[in-house]
């Protein structure tokens, strides 16, 4: 369904065309004065240069030509050389009424789906998720989304950290504690036992002790070197204790993912990617990309136009050892074999932004990838605490992501105290109110800046945050319920009327930005033009209903259509919050 400026702009062409200029002109925009007008068109302005007029002149021929259209209830020239534009209360509506029978409110599906990889997360095995996870979670659960509901086909993959120093600290320090587990004799020819010899909380307390001992102890570092090293080249007992790892440290990050409301469609490993590394470093090598560099084999990635240093992409360490890069590398090729994407979208830590660089670069250089497949590192910036630095603990320890939604928890059934609800409800909704308060506070910025977690100004019900966008939801189905239990009928065959109000109309001009937010949040990767959608359009809602008798207008037909409106708004913004990946309670 065309856009609503592309309706505007097909009548300023023929206007364009008919007053012998040409077509390119005719470009609409909003205003950016909506005090003075909804639209506005600046072609004139441009078109002056070219055909040595007033631009005001040219403006002026236009408007008088499209006076009459029934599309505009206004289309002045104002100097320099605007064209500015109100739409007709007729056809405004006819527009929202063909939104509201579309299933998409008019955003069509692409007709060249893609293949769509998201490598998005970031979690690694036998460590918790820590605050730094939550926005990797966040932001690639909503682009992959997006991308989905643009019409691609998108896979999510969660690209587990399970193949490097961690699992070799952890099975030193479990044999250190317990040396007698068979894991650890290499004569062993039995079967291992079923039951981990650990649990998540035991891995929980290995993993930062190991890592804090190993810094300080070198013979017990080089000790889980070597066992990292064993477990790569495939030593038995090590492989049954790595998959002991993976086991209980998967089954509890599938547990808060699931809390988080992110889901992933793979489960990929660090470790599946070994298998194509072997062929990758021959070709790398018959293909004469790689070379050896102080004992290491390495690719060189630099260009002539580079302004700072881009070093050498290292594919192995001089012990033959592989790297964080070899996998990631690796990884393109399995993921090529596997799906033939036409896309990779990283959502990692701005901080990994060259290292990227240097991947990508030697894909391309050693032909991993193809020009058909772009390969796109959506970099974001860090959490920050109310003082500006890498949000932490009160006693500046990294802060466990399941500890943090429970404190955003507890501060939003505080503020529910009074509301007469069953505690299963209560606690339901606070868990709701809590996630959209810290994913909205999140997506609600430009993916790659820096932001302050302000878990005050987060969790209120006023002003742009989640909460008050739940509220607006709740505040329809609460008006839907109402119109239900009053028995009223809509009547389905009576569209929405022209609106009479300013605030009607506001809303309307609010749901007409959806389609071009939609495409917008998908080709720039920018779940917070959604979120300023949602804002602005429920700040519109709320303004109408109060200032309109909705369910208790006297008037039937106006009634029925602002149920109808009011409807599509909710539709539309619980559309959109799905697509931040929120949920919003039935009361609250
Ligand atoms: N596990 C990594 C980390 O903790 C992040 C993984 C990001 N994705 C990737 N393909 N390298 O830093």
């Amino acid at each position: 369904m065309k856009n609503i400026i592309g309706l505007i702009q097909e009548e300023l062409c023929v206007a364009f065309k008919k007053a012998g200029y040409d077509e390119k002109y005719a470009k609409a925009a909003l205003s950016n004065r909506p005090d003075l007008c909804q639209y506005q068109c600046n072609g004139a302005l441009a078109a002056a240069k070219e055909y040595h007029k007033a631009p005001v002149q040219i403006a002026g021929e236009i408007a008088e030509i499209l006076k009459d259209s029934s599309s505009f209830k206004e289309i002045t020239a104002v100097k320099p050389g605007f064209i500015n534009i109100t739409l007709d209360d007729v056809f405004l509506a006819d527009f929202i009424n063909k939104m509201a029978e579309s299933e998409t409110f008019g955003c069509d599906k692409t007709n060249s789906p893609e293949t769509i990889v998201i490598d998005y997360g970031g979690a690694n095995v036998a460590k918790p998720l820590h605050v730094g996870h939550l926005r990797p979670a966040i932001i690639g659960e909503s682009i992959k989304r997006i991308a989905r509901y643009a019409g691609h086909n998108v896979i999510g993959d969660v690209h587990l950290g399970d193949w490097g120093l961690p699992i070799g600290l952890i099975i030193t320090e479990t044999r250190h504690r317990n040396p007698d587990l068979p894991y650890f004799d290499e004569d062993f020819k039995g079967e291992y036992p079923e039951e981990a010899p650990f649990t998540i909380s035991d891995l929980e307390e290995i993993y930062p002790y190991a890592s804090a001992y190993s810094k300080e102890h070198p013979e017990y570092k080089e000790e889980a070197q070597e066992a990292t090293a064993q477990l790569q080249s495939g030593r038995k007992g090590y492989l049954a204790l790595w998959q002991h790892i993976i086991n209980v440290s998967v089954e509890d990050l599938k547990r808060i993912y699931t809390k988080l409301n992110v889901e992933f469609d793979l489960w990929k490993k660090e470790s599946d990617a070994q298998p194509y590394i072997p062929d990758m470093v021959k070709d790398m090598k018959e293909g004469g990309y790689a070379h050896i560099d102080d004992g290491a084999l390495v690719v060189d990635v630099k260009e002539e136009t580079d302004t700072k240093e881009i070093p050498p992409c290292m594919i192995l360490k001089s012990d033959g050892a592989t790297l964080y890069n070899t996998t990631d590398l690796a990884t393109i090729v399995e993921r090529r074999k596997l799906f033939n994407p036409s896309k990779i979208i990283y959502v990692v830590d701005k901080r990994q932004s060259l290292y990227f660089e240097q991947v990508f670069r030697c894909a391309r250089k050693t032909k991993i990838i193809d020009n058909s497949t772009d390969l796109v590192f959506l970099g974001f910036g860090t959490m920050n605490g109310k003082d500006g630095k890498p949000f932490k603990t009160r006693d500046g320890g990294v802060l466990r992501l399941e500890v943090l939604l429970k404190d955003v928890e507890e501060q939003v059934l505080g503020k529910m105290k009074e509301r007469d609800m069953a505690e299963d409800e209560m606690n339901d909704t606070a868990s709701k109110i809590a996630l959209a308060a810290v994913k909205y506070g999140d997506l609600s910025n430009q993916a790659s800046k820096d932001y302050i977690f302000d878990m005050e100004r987060f969790i209120s019900f006023e002003g742009n945050t989640g909460p008050y966008i739940l509220y607006t939801i709740v505040r329809i189905k609460s008006l839907l319920a109402k119109v239900q239990k009053e028995g009223i009928v809509i009547d389905e065959n009576m569209p929405v009327a022209p609106s009479c109000s300013q605030t009607g109309t506001d809303v309307m001009l609010s749901l007409c930005k959806w389609q071009d937010t939609i495409n917008a949040a998908y080709e720039e990767l920018a779940p917070h033009k959604i979120c300023q959608f949602v804002y602005e359009l429920s700040d519109a809602f709320n303004k109408f209903y109060h200032e309109n008798r909705i369910v208790n207008n006297e008037d039937v037909k106006l009634r029925n259509s602002y149920i109808k409106l009011s409807r599509l708004v909710g539709r539309v913004l619980e559309t959109a919050t799905g697509l931040l990946g929120l949920e919003a309670p039935e009361r609250m």
